[in-house]
């Protein structure tokens, strides 16, 4: 967190305040095995879905929606989807077979032992042809709706709510299975419920497929691929520090 004598900006957050924003983002997790048998009431799952419809969204164009899923038969012709897809990574992963055994024993999804589901998808055709600052760049469509799944995540963990994203799905299938129209395109299927914890790492770091990269390694100064610079100097030894 930043340091104590940088918090005096007008307009900055009260110190507890950024704490809570800064909680939810350091412990939200992506969460797939660890959901409780309990519903979740009507007046969380509210301040969720509108948080996630304060999102950005290039020239306000609001391109998402949100399916709400309940029914166990949907959910289980979804899971069938993400099976079929599943034995499709395995496949895929036929010639590392140390790779291919780790993944078969992940646990990569909780479409049936989650509170809900929500799809979230994306209308292009919303308040267009023309979407002011979409003109350039047609995927920042895309972009918004990622905007909103990323705060719904984070409202969520605020509200003690665990969330995990399916996409090992196929779009064709839920397409069909949702009725979803021709011209509207899925981005996320998401698995919601109260949880029993909140790991202190992400799933794929503690079962070793990955870890997190140092921040060091992504952040490169004024031209891709530059790592040191004068102006920079004092940001990027505390950015090393981080790393040590
Ligand atoms: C676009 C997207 C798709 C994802 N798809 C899956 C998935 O199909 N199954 C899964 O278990 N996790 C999925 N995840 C979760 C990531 O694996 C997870 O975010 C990552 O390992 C970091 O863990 P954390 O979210 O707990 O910090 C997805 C995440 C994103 C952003």
């Amino acid at each position: 967190m930043a340091e104590r004598k940088e918090e005096t900006a007008d307009y900055a957050l009260s110190h507890a305040e950024k704490e809570g924003l800064y909680k939810a983002i350091f412990s939200r997790r992506d969460v797939r095995s660890h959901f409780v048998e309990k519903e979740v009431p009507d007046a969380v799952l509210l301040r969720i879905l509108n948080a996630a419809h304060h999102a950005p969204s290039v020239g306000f164009s609001q391109p998402w929606n949100f399916i709400l899923i309940k029914d166990e038969e949907i959910r289980k012709r979804v899971k069938e989807s993400f099976e079929r897809e599943r034995e499709r990574s395995i496949n895929m992963l036929e010639n590392n077979k140390e790779r291919q055994k780790k993944y078969a024993r992940l646990k990569l999804e909780g479409i049936m032992e989650s509170a809900l589901n929500i799809c979230v998808t994306y209308d292009p055709t919303r308040f267009g042809p023309f979407v002011l600052g979409r003109t350039s760049i047609e995927d920042t469509g895309v972009y918004s709706v990622c905007c909103a799944i990323q705060n719904l995540w984070l409202a969520a963990r605020a509200e003690g709510i665990g969330v995990g994203w399916v996409s090992i799905l196929s779009n064709e299938d839920l397409e069909k299975i949702l009725a979803i129209p021709a011209h509207v395109k899925p981005i996320a299927y998401l698995c919601l419920g109260y949880v029993e914890e909140f790991a202190s790492k992400p799933d794929l770091e503690r079962a070793g497929w990955l870890h997190r990269m140092d921040l060091a390694r992504v952040v490169c100064y004024e031209k891709w691929g530059i790592s040191e610079s004068e102006k920079w100097s004092e940001l990027s030894e505390a950015i090393d520090r981080l790393s040590t």
